[in-house]
């Protein structure tokens, strides 16, 4: 109890959020409402017990679905306040946040719309709690090369705003080798790169992710495991993983909580982070994230530490200010 709560205080940066992923039952029903946008469901109740997944695609499913809700400027900025609000609460300091344009433009709301209104919620967090934060922008991997570069376009007047870019959604079958062209030009306007790979993809996808799209972080990551001289490289290059328990229990991912990988990550010594992924669908914030990993008895204080540690060192701030926050 007494490292529930050590674990709790820790400052933190949380660096895998999908802030559609942290729409919650109450505010879907309250945006349906302030829109007059029709939903699926007769009550949150009826929300929640929608959100049972046997993979990544019956979450997705569900995911763009509720999305639907948000149309304007302050439904995105309300969005993202709520989930300022709940981590500042778990001592986030820091947040990159991923957002996913696709999902918005297709259904007619304007890049301009989501991006100013995200932008409103991250100034109001740091204005409030002190809490900082960076955009990164995700390219929908079930999408085509063309509807990417499109998005890195409709990005071209954000750019000093924008932090990074990432790829998200379906990944078997949509291997990092799509987006290569993508990517090269996303580094070539002075954006980081970071992708979702090897959470249902094989080993060969982070390969991909490392060799062509020459990502600065990792998301997930959890099947590189299965290949010893990718791990290796991965433990060199000192790169970052950003893992997701909850999300990997509830995605099946993992079969039992207990057996998280994310222990054996840190012995061979992978520089891994805790992250709550979309805290609104997987059940639980970055402590309920954390918190899930005591019960196994495998981390200790020292563990528990060097990862909300390992969390700055992960993130996109300058060396002074990852410093301050050490
Ligand atoms: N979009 C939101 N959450 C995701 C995840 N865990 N994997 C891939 N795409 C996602
Ligand atoms: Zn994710």
């Amino acid at each position: 109890h007494d490292l529930a709560g050590f674990v709790a205080g820790l400052p933190k940066a949380e660096l895998h959020l999908h802030i559609e992923g942290s729409l919650e039952p109450e505010l879907m029903f309250a945006l349906a409402k302030r829109n007059r946008v029709a939903i699926p469901f007769d009550s949150v109740e009826a929300v929640r017990a929608a959100y049972s997944f046997s993979n990544l695609q019956d979450f997705l499913d569900i995911y763009y679905q509720g999305a639907d809700v948000l149309r304007v400027e302050e439904d995105f900025r309300d969005l993202a306040t709520a989930y300022f609000d709940r981590a500042a609460a778990d001592a986030v300091r820091h947040a990159e946040i991923f957002f996913d344009p696709q999902t918005h433009t297709d259904r007619g709301i304007s890049f301009d719309v989501v991006v100013t209104g995200l932008l409103a919620g991250m100034a109001e967090a740091e204005a409030k709690h002190g809490l900082t934060s960076k955009l990164i922008l995700c390219f929908l991997r079930h999408l085509d090369e063309e509807a990417a570069f499109a998005t890195l376009k409709a990005a071209e007047p954000w750019l000093d705003r924008i932090a990074a870019v990432g790829l998200d959604s379906s990944e078997v079958g949509h291997p990092p080798s799509k987006f290569e062209r993508v990517f090269a030009r996303a580094g070539e306007m002075g954006l980081l790169r970071v992708a979702h790979a090897g959470e249902e993809g094989p080993p060969a996808y982070v390969h991909e992710a490392l060799d062509l799209l020459h990502i600065d972080r990792l998301d997930h990551g959890n099947r590189a495991l299965e290949d010893p001289a990718l791990v290796t490289r991965l433990a060199r290059s000192g790169m970052t993983f950003t893992v997701c328990p909850l999300s990997n229990l509830k995605l099946c991912v993992i079969d039992d909580i207990d057996a998280h990988p994310i222990e054996r990550m840190l012995r061979l010594g992978l520089r891994a982070t805790v992250n709550s992924d979309d805290p609104a669908y997987f059940g639980g914030y970055v402590n309920d994230n954390y918190r899930a990993l005591i019960p196994a008895g495998k981390l200790d204080a020292g563990d528990f530490a060097t990862l909300a540690r390992n969390s700055f060192l992960g993130s996109f701030l300058d060396d002074a200010t990852v410093s301050r926050h050490l």
